[in-house]
């Protein structure tokens, strides 16, 4: 049994500490926003926050986050009003969608760290996250959106 906090609560897995959180947040706690992709950490649509930080979680066992807070695409806001979410309305950012809510991880984990990041800044830190369909200029657009708004 391995304990840690998910999306604000308390949550016990009985799982293998050795089990990736990213099947444990999708086969034991049914929560699929988080999307696997490749697997091997290269394409960013596992990503979830660890204690604040974006994280593969793909590539994380479930030991190593004993303890610790756990934010997933669900529990990003309840009622999808975060300044991303919000953004990625107005810019109309996915496409077929697969990637977005590893996108949208990522650029909330850009946006708590520098409130005010510069263009460069934005596509360097996106760079770990793939979206299939091209979507890149509307995610930046939309992550300048939500420095600007909040
Ligand atoms: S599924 Fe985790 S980085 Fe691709
Ligand atoms: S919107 Fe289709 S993969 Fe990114």
């Amino acid at each position: 049994m391995v304990g840690f906090k998910l999306n604000g609560k308390p949550v016990d897995v009985d799982a293998a500490g050795d089990s990736r959180l990213l099947w444990v947040l999708r086969e034991h706690l049914k929560l699929t926003g988080t999307k696997y992709g490749c697997g091997t950490g290269l394409c960013g649509a596992c990503m979830v926050h660890v204690d604040g930080k974006r994280a593969f979680s793909c590539q994380l066992a479930l030991s190593e986050v004993a303890g610790k807070s756990v934010t997933t695409i669900e529990g990003l806001s309840t009622d999808r009003s975060h300044p991303v979410q919000k953004a990625w309305l107005a810019e109309r950012v996915p496409q077929c969608g697969y990637c977005q809510s590893g996108q949208i991880m990522s650029a909330a984990a850009l946006l708590a760290e520098t409130p005010h990041p510069t263009r460069d800044k934005i596509v360097e830190h996106m760079s770990t996250n793939i979206c299939r369909c091209g979507t890149y200029p509307r995610i930046v657009r939309a992550i300048e959106r939500a420095a600007r708004e909040g």
